[in-house]
């Protein structure tokens, strides 16, 4: 089956007066209907490759390589037919919620909003749409709802109001970044639960940006671990949670609380000055002489990718 969703040697890099490459090559595809999180610490690339996806990439960027979305490349767009794809067919669900929205719109407002700037005129009346959609996300009063102000909620809530504006439309792939930061355990499963129901699931295909694995654990079909702007292992996620191979992955499982809360040694590098050889060997466990020179290929390992000499 063809993939929805192909991105093949995606770099980045941003100008200025250091030049830095935040992304160096990164490749992986989403089928329809499929989860895919990309999880790694904070600053490794993950908010740039949604932004490079959404074509919402500041003039500062160097962007090169590919990115298909139903075989056609994004990178190549006219700007006319990428903001008929935004909100449209491809959502985003932005990392701050409570900047995400406008504070001078009720929810109602903001809901409908997608419904007015892509479907067609003489549509019906957007608001039965609308309260269906924040029924979706379990608000069981959302004529009520629809009256409020994103500054009279909490992050939970807005977080779901969110999830609701970006797939009023049924979107084909939803790219949802860190939607769990900040929230509480109770807000973290709403968020979880409103990701399965939203007014698309099911046929939605979901990028899901993550640093912390047990969320993640709970809904994706696939897993992209990332470190320091590339892809270090690429695995189906019942095949990851068993048995981990980048040394990294092993890493990131061991920091989690039910696995002991171990942290990983050391910090990740800065990206204008990566480190030689593998990326990874200052903070691995498992280094030897050749990984400090030579730099690891992602390799196919028993069905998954992998980038560590260790892996045959
Ligand atoms: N506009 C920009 N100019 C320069 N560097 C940037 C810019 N945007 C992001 N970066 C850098 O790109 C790296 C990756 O950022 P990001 O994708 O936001 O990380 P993540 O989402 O994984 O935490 C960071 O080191 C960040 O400083
Ligand atoms: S290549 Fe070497 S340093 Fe890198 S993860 Fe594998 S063992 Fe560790
Ligand atoms: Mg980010």
């Amino acid at each position: 089956m063809k993939p929805l969703l192909e991105i093949e040697k995606l770099r980045v890099s941003f100008e200025g007066e250091r030049p830095v490459n935040v992304l160096s090559g990164v490749s992986f595809s989403i089928q329809k209907g499929e989860t895919l999180a990309l999880v790694g610490e904070s600053g490794c690339g993950k908010s740039v490759i949604a932004h490079a996806v959404m074509r919402l990439l500041p003039s500062e960027a160097r962007v090169k390589g590919s990115v298909r979305f139903k075989g056609t490349e994004l990178l190549e767009l006219d700007e006319k037919r990428m903001s008929a794809l935004r909100g449209n067919e491809l959502a985003i669900i932005f990392q701050n919620p409570s900047h995400a929205l406008n504070p001078v719109y009720s929810i109602g407002r903001q809901l409908a909003e997608p419904l007015r700037v892509h479907q067609k005129q003489g549509k019906p009346d957007p608001s039965q749409k609308v309260l269906k959609a924040l029924k979706q996300v379990g608000f069981s009063r959302p004529e009520h709802y629809m009256k409020y102000y994103p500054s009279w909620c909490s992050g939970g809530m807005n977080q779901r109001f969110l999830i609701a504006t970006s797939t009023i439309l049924g979107p084909e792939l939803l790219i949802a970044d860190e939607p769990s930061k900040g929230l509480d355990p109770d807000r973290i499963k709403e968020v979880e639960r409103e990701l399965r129901a939203h007014p698309g699931a099911g046929k939605t295909a979901l990028l899901l940006i993550s640093h912390d694995l047990g969320f993640v654990r709970r809904l994706a079909d696939k897993i992209a671990v990332m470190y320091s702007g590339e892809i270090v292992e690429l695995a189906e996620a019942a095949d990851f949670f068993e048995q981990p191979l980048h040394p990294y992955s092993l890493g990131l499982l061991g920091s989690l609380p039910e696995n002991g809360f171990v942290p990983i040694p050391g910090s990740a590098p800065a990206l204008s000055d990566p480190p030689s050889g593998c990326r990874f060997h200052p903070r691995c466990p498992y280094g030897e002489k050749r990984c400090l020179q030579e730099h690891p290929r992602l390799k196919d390992t028993k069905g998954r990718f992998v980038r560590c000499f260790l892996c045959p």
